[in-house]
C-alpha cells in the first residue's frame, strides 16, 4: 500500500495498477451498522477522585466527558459479538462469507478472537481472523474486507472493530486512563456496483515502524515474553510492572496524528476524485477533539461536517470509527448518498483513510448501551 513518501503525492504512472483504487466491476458496498458499548461508565468527576486532574482539564485538552469500560470478566469477544449481531440484523442477513475483527486487545495472545466471535454468531466454519493496526485497525479492516470482496473470496462479510483497551492500561497512569474507553462497532459489506450508495471508493494506508515506541506495551510479546517479566510484574515500583502496561508519548502522537491523518485524507480524496468540499461527513478516529478539529481545519472541512462522539466514549481504538458511524446514523447526521471520509492514526505507527458513499441505513438499535 502507500508508502510514507506517497502521502503528499501519488507518483505512479497513470494506466499502471494503482493500489487504493477500487475495481470498476466489483465494489465493496456497506449495508449495515451495529454498535455496542459496555454499561459501566467512568466520568471525569470519577477520575478526579483517583488522580490529580480536573473535569475542566480533560474536557478542554481532549473533549472527553465520559468513557464506558468493561467490568472484570468481560472480554473483547463479548463486545464484538454484540456489535456484530447488531450489524447483521441491520443488514438483514444471518450469515456472511467471512468475519474480520480489528482489535489490539484479543481475548488471548493466541489464538485470534475472530473465530470465537464467528462461532458465537452461528457461523462456525466461516473464515475468521484478526487484524491488528491499533487505532487504524478499522480502516485497515475495511481495506482487507474490500480486498476479499474484489478478489471474489467473499460475497459479503462482517467487519468488527472492538477493543477493551482499558485492560491494557496501568491503573496508576493518569495520562492514559483519562483518554481510553471500551466498545465495539461493526459493519456488513457486500459485493455490489461502484455507483451504488454504500460503495467504497478509495483507500490510503501507510505505516512507519520507526515510531513504534510512541504507542506500545513493551513487555508480554515475543521480544520480552510473559515468563521473562513475571518477576516483579505485580510490584508497582518495579520497571517490570510499568513495562507490562500500555505506554504512550502523548504530545508526539498528537503531532504525528494530525500530520498523517491530514496527508492520508488528501490522498484518499484524490483517489476518489473528490475534493474536501464534496465531503458531507468527516469521520476521523475519535482520539481527541482537538486532533479532529486540527485535521478538519487543515483539510478545509467545516465543523458542522465533522463527526464527534469522543466526548461520550473516549478513545476506543479499533472501535472508534464504527462507533462514530453508528452515532452519526442515530443522530441523523448521515443520509443515503452522503460522501463520507474516514481517517485514522494509531500505534505502529499506522494510518489510513477510506472514501465511501453512505447507503440507506436504519438507526442501529439493540438495548440501552447500543447506538
Ligand atoms: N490531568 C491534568 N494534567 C495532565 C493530565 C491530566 N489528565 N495529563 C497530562 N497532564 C499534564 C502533564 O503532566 C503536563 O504537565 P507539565 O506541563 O507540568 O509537565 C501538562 O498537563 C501538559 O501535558 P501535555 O502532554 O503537553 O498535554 P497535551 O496538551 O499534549 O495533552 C494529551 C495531552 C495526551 C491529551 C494529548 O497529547 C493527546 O491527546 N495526545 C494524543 C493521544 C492520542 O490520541 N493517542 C491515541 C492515538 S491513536
Amino acid at each position: 500500500m502507500a508508502s510514507a513518501g506517497a502521502i503528499e503525492q501519488d507518483s505512479r504512472d497513470p494506466g499502471t495498477f494503482q493500489p487504493g483504487k477500487r475495481s470498476r466491476e466489483r465494489a465493496a458496498v456497506l449495508c449495515g451498522v451495529g454498535a455496542y458499548i459496555p454499561p459501566s461508565v467512568v466520568t471525569n468527576a470519577d477520575l478526579t477522585v483517583r488522580f490529580d486532574t480536573s473535569d475542566e482539564w480533560i474536557r478542554t485538552r481532549t473533549g472527553i466527558v465520559k468513557r464506558h469500560v468493561v467490568d472484570r470478566g468481560t472480554a473483547t469477544s463479548d463486545l464484538a459479538e454484540r456489535a456484530g449481531a447488531a450489524a447483521l440484523k441491520a443488514a438483514g442477513v444471518r450469515t456472511v462469507d467471512a468475519v474480520v475483527l480489528a482489535t489490539t486487545t484479543p481475548d488471548h495472545p493466541c489464538p485470534g478472537t475472530a473465530p470465537m466471535v464467528a462461532e458465537r454468531l452461528g457461523m462456525s466454519g466461516t473464515p475468521a481472523y484478526d487484524v491488528n493496526a491499533v487505532c487504524s485497525g478499522f480502516v485497515y479492516g475495511m481495506a482487507t474486507a474490500a480486498g476479499l470482496i474484489a478478489a471474489g473470496v467473499a460475497d459479503d462479510l462482517l467487519l468488527i472493530g472492538a477493543d477493551s483497551f482499558t485492560t491494557l492500561l496501568n491503573p496508576h497512569d493518569r495520562d492514559t486512563v483519562t483518554i481510553f474507553g471500551d466498545g465495539a462497532g461493526a459493519v456488513v459489506l457486500r459485493s455490489g456496483g461502484p455507483d451504488e450508495p454504500g460503495a467504497v471508493h478509495a483507500f490510503d494506508l501507510g505505516s512507519d515502524g520507526a515510531l513504534a515506541d510512541l504507542i506500545m506495551v513493551p513487555a508480554g510479546g515475543s521480544r520480552r515474553p510473559p515468563r521473562a517479566m513475571a518477576h516483579g510484574a505485580d510490584d508497582a515500583r518495579s520497571s517490570a510492572y510499568d513495562d507490562a502496561w500500555f505506554s504512550m508519548q502523548g504530545r508526539a502522537v498528537y503531532r504525528h496524528a494530525v500530520r498523517r491523518m491530514t496527508g492520508s485524507s488528501r490522498t484518499a480524496l484524490r483517489r476518489a476524485g473528490w475534493t474536501a468540499d464534496d465531503v458531507d461527513l468527516f469521520v476521523g478516529h475519535q482520539a481527541n477533539v482537538r486532533i479532529l478539529q486540527a485535521v478538519a481545519g487543515e483539510l478545509g472541512i467545516p465543523d458542522d461536517r465533522v463527526c464527534v462522539n469522543v466526548d461520550q466514549v473516549g478513545n476506543t481504538a479499533a472501535a472508534s470509527i464504527p462507533l462514530a458511524l453508528a452515532h452519526a446514523v442515530s443522530s441523523g447526521q448521515l443520509r443515503e448518498g452522503d460522501k463520507v471520509l474516514l481517517t485514522a492514526f494509531g500505534g505502529g505507527a499506522t494510518w489510513g483513510s477510506c472514501a465511501l458513499t453512505w447507503p440507506k441505513t436504519d438507526p442501529p438499535s439493540e438495548g440501552p448501551t447500543s447506538f
